[in-house]
């Protein structure tokens, strides 16, 4: 007895992923996705804004899945409030290589959580008068919104849980996961 409680209080002590998401379930559904927005926009060229870092895993099979033409830009972004509770002060880090003027937009991203980054950056992007401006996230916390910010594709609606995996990140640690977990932090000493 004394030996197994030895290991289960070690464990408790290391950070670990629970799995939330497989492989295979998030490639299923990024195909269907991509079938799905070229079904929207049968014979436009899409230009696909990944939001740096977290979207680019998600960005990069995405693409592959949507038939057609379709190019890249990237766009950066970061929040000022540190904590958990988003200020909603977002700055941009790195703006787009080229103009969005006339063209079919999909902003891409890792996770819809308050909805206050996206806000911001289709506040910026409207402002440059694209043909449509459309939003994919892989993820989306719906419990967790403020923003009034709605994804036009999602891949999974997920509890309100700290989720890495796949482009996303603790302590920029675990975006190349192949899949996505739930992150289990140590218990405190
Ligand atoms: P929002 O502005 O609150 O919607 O936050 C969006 C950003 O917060 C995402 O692009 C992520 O970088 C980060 N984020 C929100 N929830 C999580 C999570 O569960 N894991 C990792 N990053 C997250
Ligand atoms: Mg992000």
């Amino acid at each position: 007895m004394g030996k197994k409680t030895v290991n289960v209080a070690k464990k408790m002590k290391k950070e670990t992923v629970r799995p939330l998401l497989t492989k295979g379930r998030i490639q299923k559904r990024i195909r269907e996705m991509g079938r799905q927005i070229r079904r929207d926009f049968p014979d436009e060229p899409i230009l696909l804004i990944g939001v740096l870092k977290g979207a680019v895993p998600f960005l990069a099979d995405l693409a592959r899945q949507i038939p057609g033409e379709v190019t890249f830009d990237f766009i950066a972004v970061s929040s000022y409030g540190k904590d958990t509770k988003s200020s909603g002060q977002v700055k941009l880090n790195k703006d787009l290589d080229s103009s969005i003027e006339g063209k079919t937009v999909l902003v891409v991203e890792d996770i819809l959580d308050t909805g206050l980054t996206l806000q911001y950056l289709l506040r910026i992007l409207q402002q440059r008068k694209p043909k449509h401006l459309r939003i994919a996230v892989l993820l989306d916390k719906v419990e967790r919104r403020i923003a009034n910010v709605h994804a036009d594709y999602v891949g999974f609606v997920i509890p309100n849980e700290f989720v890495v995996g796949f482009g996303l990140d603790y302590a920029e640690r675990y975006r190349n996961l192949p899949q996505v977990g739930i992150l289990q932090l140590p218990a405190p000493e």
